[in-house]
């Protein structure tokens, strides 16, 4: 048992180390919920924010929410500008109810689609307790006001609350994507108009689908085809183009022309110009293929320059989630549909049905097609004039051979840990004149991450915790640098970049963030101008290269001098800037380990255990930070101990650079601070804890090696390997301790490490309170790496 035992660990971390090795997402900095200085709006008793309407014209950020719908202040959402309130009746509930859905659940009406539909009038839709209604809504006078005109919501909202829908309000013209009936079984893609038109009920059209986005591209603008805009959907759906001994989800983009009217006998009142392709968004390794969640579209003023971002998910029914980003080019999108070959299905003799690419004639005008000058020149000028060989053909086969890839060919991220949910892009002109698209992710977990794609090379540049509990970001939206996000408990507003937050030249400039620059002169970082404009090239950034040896060298760290009190555990603290530098501690000139039984090092701090006299002198924390093969190190703090005779006091000193340094005595004159930390010694189980051992003594001689190879070939720097992307709870302390250690003893920071001083101010209570957080428990540290990694195996 426990050779396999060792096996499936080590393939594990073989696995896991070499995923961290083509992408080490560890976000750069984390703030906390507590910094995140974002304004918020909740109201109580409301739940579920998960619908916005940016009205510009308005100055207001229409939100819906659970049986209510707000007008928010487009600067400052805390405030309501204006409130309607609309409630499942007595008589809805009690039908939802009988119909043996849940009283709390599912029979109240989420707000679930607004749009515009006039400068005066917005139409929007709840599920009204398994009920899908639609209304109007106006604002006038400062006021919003409910028409309570009571429209079928059926095909345009979903009955269930939990089920995916999507739609766009285009001319006053309701599209929308949902399933139809009470079940949740019968999927559509609606037109709501005069000539209202649907998908046929075919599996080959729609096979069990979770809609998840859909918006227009205007194709007719400057066309020499004279084609017709285009409504283009995103969504998954069982395949039916796989041999797969399950259901297999893949990811779709179809497209209608908004000028379609249906066919005259065959596809009458159907669409005549759906057509559907997969999505691919591959990984590097081999995989299931990805699910889209969620999809952002970066239009342009050329719609052939638009992009279409999407959040992609692995399909695999692992805790620890494999989440992607893609990017298409809608040209490119468009090229599949117009060119491209389809597929058709044959029948073996199994009475199965293989979808295989078309070789045979294909009909004139092309199916699918819209209404265009090559058609109107065969004198066809609408939908209905189609020969009814064009739409048979595209109502048995609406799929297209070729798979939509994305831009460049690949993701522009990968990031294992907590899915992604919902993505916005800015794309911002940084000090180099040049536009980088600035990707702002939602997490399941309430983080909002920010990342850039530099050349290739994933880069996330911080993660913000949104919400106080670890919730799903269900909507986020952007507009003129301010990101709205909202959840089940509320809505936040945050401003697209706070360079104050970078406290240094080197926090600065390694941020690579293109919102800021460092300035000299100013002494800060300082966010840029959207038209950046520096002629006398004094504002120091470097995002592709991550290079900061521009960065003047600041003052030198003062020493600070503590008591040592005899017997006691002493805790010295220092947090870097950066998740992604290393901390090390040097006593008297020579480094200290945590292998040494002493010691234990923190991400933000050391703890010294059983303070002798033999332990006062010069402790010095240093930072080492490695981007583009260059280390950066800060001297963070310098204590000087001195020893002083035993005292039955608890001391607790704050001093303004926010360094703290805590020691407690006891009668006895030795105790664990709080109680928390004790040193991970000895441990229970000794059969277990053998084979633990044999496994960790193979895995460290293997990780050695493998880590000796990839450092020799250079594949990754020093720490890569057992990056926090790769656990649950990333702001692990004790995991981090971990990777100390093994950074250290192969950091040889030989390569002429330059050296920059400079002081570390941030807030002592927070790293107080982070501390006693990320204090190890006994011996967890060492079985949660590992089992985590089996974890990882079974995702293989
Ligand atoms: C930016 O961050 C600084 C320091 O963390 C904070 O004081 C300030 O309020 C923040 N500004 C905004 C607009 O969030
Ligand atoms: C706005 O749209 C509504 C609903 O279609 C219509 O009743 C109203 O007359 C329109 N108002 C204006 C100003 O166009
Ligand atoms: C999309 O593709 C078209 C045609 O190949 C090209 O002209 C355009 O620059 C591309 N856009 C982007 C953003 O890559
Ligand atoms: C609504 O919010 C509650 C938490 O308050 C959550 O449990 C539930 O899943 C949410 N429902 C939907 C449909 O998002
Ligand atoms: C420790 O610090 C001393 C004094 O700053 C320095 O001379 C020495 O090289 C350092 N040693 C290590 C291993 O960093």
């Amino acid at each position: 048992m426990s050779a396999l035992f060792v096996l499936i660990i080590l393939h594990g971390v073989l696995v896991a180390c070499a995923y961290s090795a083509h992408n080490n997402l560890t976000p750069r900095k984390t703030v906390e919920y507590e910094d995140n200085h974002a304004i918020t709006f909740k109201e109580k008793g409301i739940w579920n924010y998960s619908t916005m309407l940016i009205r510009e014209d308005l100055g207001l950020l229409m939100l819906g929410a659970r049986e209510a719908v707000y007008a928010l202040d487009i600067n400052d959402i805390s405030v309501a500008k204006s409130k309607v309130l609309w409630k499942v009746t007595e008589e809805k509930q009690q039908e939802c109810i009988s119909k043996g859905k849940h009283p709390d659940i599912d029979c109240h009406n989420y707000i679930r689609m607004l749009h515009q539909m006039n400068d005066s009038v917005m139409y929007v839709c709840g599920t009204n307790a398994f009920n899908p209604t639609c209304d109007y809504i106006t604002y006038g006078d400062g006021q919003l006001k409910l028409e309570e005109k009571q429209e079928e919501g059926r095909g345009k909202c979903p009955f269930d609350p939990f089920q995916r829908s999507s739609s766009v309000m285009i001319d006053q013209e309701l599209y929308s994507a949902t399933s139809y009936n009470f079940l949740g079984s019968e999927p559509v893609i609606l037109r709501n108009s005069p000539v209202s038109l649907r998908t046929v009920i075919k599996s080959s059209w729609l096979n069990e689908p979770n809609f998840i986005y859909m918006d227009v591209v205007p194709e007719s603008e400057n066309s020499p085809e004279g084609d017709d805009d285009k409504i283009y959907m995103f969504f998954n759906e069982n395949a039916i183009e796989y041999d797969f001994y399950s259901k297999l989800l893949v990811s779709r983009v179809a497209k209608v022309c908004k000028g379609d009217m249906g066919g005259q006998r065959t596809l009458q009142r159907k669409w005549t110009s759906f057509l559907k392709a997969r999505l691919d968004c591959s990984v590097p390794e081999p995989s299931l293929p990805y699910i889209i969640q969620d999809v952002f579209h970066a239009r342009h003023k050329k719609w052939r320059n638009s992009i279409f971002y999407a959040i992609f998910t692995s399909q695999s029914s692992t805790t620890d989630q494999t989440s992607a980003i893609c990017a298409y080019n809608v040209t490119d999108i468009s090229e599949v549909f117009s060119r491209g070959k389809f597929k058709t299905p044959v029948t073996v003799e199994t009475s199965d049905v293989k979808w295989v690419t078309y070789s045979g004639e294909i009909p004139v005008p092309r199916p699918g097609d819209c209404i265009n000058n090559a058609a109107r020149s065969l004198g066809i000028e609408r939908s209905l004039d189609l020969p009814d060989k064009t739409l048979q053909f595209i109502r048995d086969r609406p799929l297209m051979d070729d798979a939509v890839r994305p831009i460049t060919g690949k993701p522009l991220l990968v990031n294992r840990g907590p899915s992604l949910t919902r993505l916005v892009v800015d794309h911002v002109t940084a000090l180099d004149g040049q536009s980088y698209p600035v990707m702002f992710i939602g997490t399941e977990n309430g983080y909002l991450q920010k990342a850039v794609n530099y050349d290739g090379e994933m880069h996330v540049i911080e993660e913000v915790k949104l919400f106080q509990n670890a919730e799903p970001v269900d909507v986020l939206r952007l507009h003129q640098s301010q990101l709205y996000a909202g959840s089940a408990s509320g809505v936040v507003q945050m401003p697209s970049s706070n360079c104050s937050r970078y406290i240094s030249c080197l926090d600065c400039v390694l941020a690579r963030d293109p919102y800021c620059a460092w300035d000299p002169t100013a002494q800060r970082c300082s966010r840029l101008p959207s038209l950046p404009n520096d002629a006398d090239g004094h504002l120091i950034q470097s995002l592709k290269d991550a290079d900061a040896t521009r960065c003047p060298i600041t003052v030198t760290t003062e020493p600070n001098i503590r008591n040592l009190v005899l017997g006691n555990n002493i805790r010295l603290l220092c947090r870097p800037d950066s998740n992604l530098a290393q901390v090390s501690w040097n006593f008297t000139g020579k480094q200290l380990l945590s292998s040494d039984r002493k010691y234990t090092i923190y991400s933000d701090g050391i703890l010294i255990y059983n303070a002798l006299t033999a332990d006062a002198g010069r402790y010095t924390c240093t930072s080492v930070e490695w981007v583009k093969g260059r280390p950066y190190t800060q001297t963070l703090a310098i204590y000087d101990l001195q020893e002083k005779s035993i005292v039955d006091v608890t001391e607790k000193i704050q001093i303004t650079s926010g360094i703290v340094l805590e020691s407690y005595t006891t009668s006895s004159g030795l105790q664990e601070l709080e109680g928390k930390p004790s040193r991970p010694e000895t441990q229970t189980g000794e059969g277990k804890w053998v084979v633990m051992q044999v496994a960790l003594a193979v895995l460290s001689v293997m990780m050695g090696c493998l880590l000796i190879w990839n450092l020799y070939m250079g594949h990754i720097s020093p720490f890569m390997c057992f990056g926090r992307q790769s656990s649950k709870t990333p702001r692990n302390c004790t995991e981090r301790g971990y990777v100390c250690t093994v950074g250290t003893e192969h950091d040889s920071l030989d390569g002429k490490p330059q050296t920059v001083r400079l002081r570390l101010a941030s807030n002592s209570d927070v790293e107080a309170t982070n501390f006693h957080r990320n204090a190890p428990n006994g011996n967890v540290p060492m079985d949660t790496q590992i089992f985590k990694y089996i974890t990882d195996e079974s995702e293989i």
